[in-house]
């Protein structure tokens, strides 16, 4: 028998006369945005139907009819040819129809026991921890770009920067494996919000579940959960794993944007410290001499919008009722833009990791300014038994003077490293410059080569997993 339809037309609510205007149809729409869950949706009702006919609210011709008429209307959904009007709401609505369009009455049975409401929170979960997985992927793609640069490239010796002026030597290394230290927090953030993705809904119904005996464990084993959400009501309004997974975004989009920055510093003629592949460069339409760093650019910008999502997210989860509430629709707007920023970001991040060279005759050139060598001149006098205030002192005079000289701290007498700093031998020019400063480096984590190599051996074997 032909379901009858209130003056709506829609399957699901022949209780109420009106009909939507164009734009109310419109407002009430989520198919432009939820078309991309098409394939959880299909998943997700494939097992629901193997449940259903488990315990027997469902005859064995039906599941064979159901999976027959979802696998077809998979078939057009991803051929791009299966009509999706406004006025059937969303991917689910489209989806039924379609089925129950081929299938006939087997199709409006795959609703039994189930409601949008924990429909669209299962699509969300199963899209949420497919992302999660990739964006994991995506990170560690670019650790081993950043590995592989420090161990091809990383022995040359660079400034290390505190508020942007020069600092203490490093070996160029080391600053390439503090971005795989932050990027090793943003895996960890990814694998930490999907525990909590991991969770089914599926089964808790609109709200208060159901008086059928549908099998909830069953469901959630066959979709690889680790659990089943504990309370019904929860399990539908519950969107805190979006909201992770934004922030787990943000984090990674604010770390690329630091990165960005830096590597958009260095390769400006002023820096002159590293060159960027043309690949990843852009021109000008007026000034022909221009080499643009527009990706590092794009990719910094890119943490803006991760942020505006996830400011959008929580501010849409905000103040809401338990349980389902219709302004959670648009969460899949601010989800998928978060996501989808990262997905952007992160080959384009490798690509460019995978093509600069330090520029190591550049970086040479100008090592002796900025007087990198003074905090290894403090410590050489505090291994000579000058407290380390004083010899900081001291050599906050000499370096006052090799200015006014116009000479580095390794190119002074030793009769000016005497008058300035009291009891200092021939050896001192051992630990001035800075590739010596690199060698002398002692305590594990610190900015040398022996600390480099130990980072790269450890994040090889740990990425070889
Ligand atoms: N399109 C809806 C969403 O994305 C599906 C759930 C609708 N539930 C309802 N009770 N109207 O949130």
């Amino acid at each position: 028998m032909a379901s009858k339809k209130g003056k709506t037309g829609k399957s699901w609510q022949s209780r109420l006369t009106a009909q939507a205007d164009g734009a109310t149809a419109k407002l009430l729409a989520s198919i432009d945005v939820d078309r991309a869950l098409w394939g959880y949706d299909i998943a997700g009702s494939m097992v629901h139907a193997r449940m259903l006919r488990k315990v027997a609210l469902i005859s064995a011709k039906d599941l064979k009819a159901i999976n027959r008429g979802l696998t077809a209307v998979a078939e057009d959904l991803s051929a791009g040819v299966l009509a999706c009007p406004v006025e059937l709401e969303d991917i689910h609505m489209v989806i039924e129809k379609a089925l129950i369009d081929r299938i006939g009455e087997p199709g409006r049975k795959l609703h039994t026991g189930r409601s949008r409401n924990d429909q669209v929170a299962l699509d969300l979960r199963l899209w949420a921890r497919d992302a999660a997985d990739e964006l994991t992927e995506g990170v560690r793609v670019l650790q081993k770009a950043f590995v592989a640069m420090a161990q091809a490239q990383g022995r040359i010796v660079m400034p290390a920067y505190t508020h942007t002026q020069r600092a203490q030597p490093i070996v160029a290394g080391h600053a390439l494996m503090a971005y795989v230290e932050m990027l090793r927090r943003d895996v960890e953030r990814l694998a930490d919000a999907r525990k909590r993705i991991n969770v089914c809904p599926l089964g808790a119904g609109a709200v208060a579940g159901s008086s059928l005996p549908i099998d909830r464990r069953m469901t959630a084993a066959l979709l690889g959960f680790s659990a089943v959400a504990a309370n019904s009501i929860d399990a539908v309004s519950d969107r805190d794993f979006l909201a992770e997974l934004c922030f787990a975004c943000t984090m990674l989009a604010v770390h690329l944007s630091r990165w960005a920055e830096d590597w958009i510093l260095y390769s400006t003629t002023e820096f002159g410290m590293l060159e960027l592949s043309d690949d990843y460069c852009t021109s000008s339409s007026m000034m022909p001499q221009k080499k643009n760093a527009d990706t590092l650019e794009l990719i910094r910008g890119k943490a803006a919008c991760t942020l505006a999502n996830l400011t959008g997210i929580v501010t849409l989860l905000k103040g809401l009722p338990l349980a389902y509430n219709r302004d959670m629709q648009d969460d899949k707007r601010f989800a998928f833009a978060a996501v989808d920023a990262m997905r952007q970001s992160l080959p384009v991040a490798t690509g460019i990791v995978a093509t600069s060279r330090f520029r190591p005759a550049r970086i040479a050139a100008g090592l002796d300014a900025g007087f990198l060598d003074a905090t290894a001149l403090a410590e050489y006098l505090v291994n000579h038994g000058t407290a380390f205030r004083q010899a900081h002192q001291l050599v906050g005079r000499l370096v006052a003077q090799a200015e006014r000289l116009g000479k580095t701290l390794a190119q002074l007498p030793l009769e000016t490293l005497r008058e300035f700093c009291g009891r200092v031998d021939k050896d001192v020019y051992n630990y001035l410059g800075p590739a010596r400063v690199v060698a002398h480096y002692r305590p594990e984590g610190a900015g040398g080569t022996k600390q480099l190599d130990q980072q790269i051996r450890e994040w090889k074997k740990k990425l070889a997993r």
